[in-house]
This record gives structure tokens, C-alpha cells and sequence, in this order.
């Protein structure tokens, strides 16, 4: 993977030394329209080093994604303390939460919610526009190294629609690293891609995590990819268990 230059004010050291993330007794329930609350995380306790890949494995409906989005800040706990880069975040605003997710967190799904009609460059741009000091020259040059180090150069002008899954997802991937985010937060970005392409999109993880002491967590199915991961845990009925 090429080396491209970090963004002003994303440096990781300014984001802590301790854990990057650290969950003691989280739950989550879900209102589903009746009085009822159905929990689906039931008392999670987890702690990731920062630089940690850690593969997720679980049934359908067991709560991986659930966890992924409280990580991600995309969702809040309901009970317990959630932790990330040494700051408390339950009680922090939305303004907060969005500030500290955008910069410091790359997501990438299993489908790449890219935008199909906006070309490669202007997609893996997407994350750097909202945040402050990127003057535009800066940020084109730092979507094509990105771009370069997923492979994809000559495609930078194309419509990203026009692109393979595989291809897709590795813009995604680059996307995802737009801010140099210190986590990395992969849900099933393998799962709809055939074992090429998964391989491709798995190793690039990799680089990532080697080359820029990224932490990832990476939700999969493939036990074969799981197996390559340095630590795995399972989300079993909304309860972690440690391999
Ligand atoms: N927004 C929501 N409202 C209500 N229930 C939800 C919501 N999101 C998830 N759930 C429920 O929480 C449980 C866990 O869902 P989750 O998506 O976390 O599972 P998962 O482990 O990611 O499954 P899969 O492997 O199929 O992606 C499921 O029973 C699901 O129906
Ligand atoms: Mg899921």
C-alpha cells in the first residue's frame, strides 16, 4: 500500500494511548413500536489495543451489527459505559459524537453506499468535506493516493457505479480512510463479493492495519478470513465470547 499523507489534526496520538476501545457492561434494547423493549446486547464487555484486527463472527440476528453501530457512535447504548480513544462517550452530544466519529472512525459496510452517479475521486473525497482545513488541492491529492493504494487509479474519473463489487468496495475502503481514522470499523465488507474479491478486499484490511497501526474490527461469516484475523470473538445471543 503507498503512503499518502495524514490530514492536519486527524493524528492518532491525539486521540489517547490507552484502549482505542473499551465497553464494560453495555446493553442495547430496541423500542419496536409497543410498550415492549426487546435487549439485544446483553452486558457487553470488550477492550481493543489500539492496532488490534479482531475478527466478529456470530449467528444472524445475534447482535454484531448492533455492537458495530454502538462502536461507531451511530447508535447509543442503553445501559453501561462505552469508551473510545480514553474518552467517556454516553454522556457526550450528538455534535460531539458526530465530531469524534468523523474523525476518527472509518466505516465500511457490506454494501458500500457509495454514490453510484459521482465519480471515484469525488466519492472517497466525501469524508474530508465536512471537515475544517482541508483546502481542495490538499484533498484531491490525498483521495488519489488513497485511490492509488487500493489500485484503482485509472478509475478515478469514472462514475463509481460503472465499477465491479470488488472495485467498490475497495473505493469504499479507501473512502473509509479518508480522515486516517485510528479505528476502522468493517461489517461483512466481504459478504457480498466472490472469494477473490474478498481476498483483495481483506488484504487491503490488512495493509491498513500493518502499515498504519489501525485497529480494526471486522464482522464476518467466512471463517477462513476470521481464521487469518490475530483475535476473534464471537457475538453469541447478544453476550461476547472471547475464542
Ligand atoms: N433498529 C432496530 N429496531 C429493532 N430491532 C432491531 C433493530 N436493529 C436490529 N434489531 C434486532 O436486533 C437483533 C440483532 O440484529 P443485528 O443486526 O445486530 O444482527 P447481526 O448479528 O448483525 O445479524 P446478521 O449476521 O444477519 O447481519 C435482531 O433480532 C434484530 O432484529
Ligand atoms: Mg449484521
Amino acid at each position: 500500500m503507498a503512503e499518502f499523507p495524514a490530514p492536519a489534526g486527524t493524528n492518532k496520538m491525539a486521540v489517547g494511548t490507552g484502549p482505542v476501545v473499551q465497553l464494560s457492561g453495555v446493553r442495547k434494547a430496541y423500542h419496536t413500536g409497543t410498550a415492549i423493549e426487546t435487549e439485544v446486547l446483553h452486558g457487553i464487555d470488550l477492550s481493543l489495543q489500539p492496532g488490534e484486527f479482531c475478527a466478529v463472527m456470530g449467528p444472524s440476528g445475534s447482535g454484531k451489527s448492533t455492537l458495530l453501530n454502538l462502536v461507531g457512535l451511530l447508535d447509543r447504548p442503553t445501559a453501561g459505559s462505552l469508551r473510545l480513544f480514553d474518552t467517556e462517550t454516553t454522556g457526550l452530544d450528538d455534535h460531539a459524537l458526530t465530531r469524534l466519529r468523523g474523525h476518527h472512525i472509518g466505516f465500511v459496510f457490506q454494501y458500500h453506499h457509495l454514490i453510484t452517479a459521482f465519480s471515484v475521486l469525488e466519492n472517497v473525497m466525501m469524508p474530508m468535506l465536512g471537515a475544517a482545513g482541508f483546502p481542495d488541492a490538499a484533498m484531491q491529492q490525498r483521495a488519489s493516493a488513497l485511490i492509488a493504494s487500493v489500485g484503482l487509479s485509472q478509475w478515478q474519473n469514472q462514475p463509481a457505479g460503472k465499477l465491479s463489487g470488488g472495485q467498490q468496495q475497495r473505493v469504499a475502503i479507501a473512502r473509509a480512510l479518508a480522515m486516517n481514522p485510528a479505528l476502522v470499523l468493517a461489517d461483512e465488507p466481504t459478504g457480498n463479493l466472490d472469494t477473490k474479491s474478498a481476498d483483495d478486499v481483506f488484504a487491503l484490511l490488512q495493509d491498513v492495519n500493518r502499515e498504519h497501526g489501525t485497529t480494526v474490527l471486522f464482522v464476518t461469516h467466512n471463517p477462513t478470513l476470521a481464521a487469518r484475523c490475530p483475535r476473534t470473538i464471537h457475538v453469541i445471543d447478544g453476550r461476547v465470547i472471547e475464542e
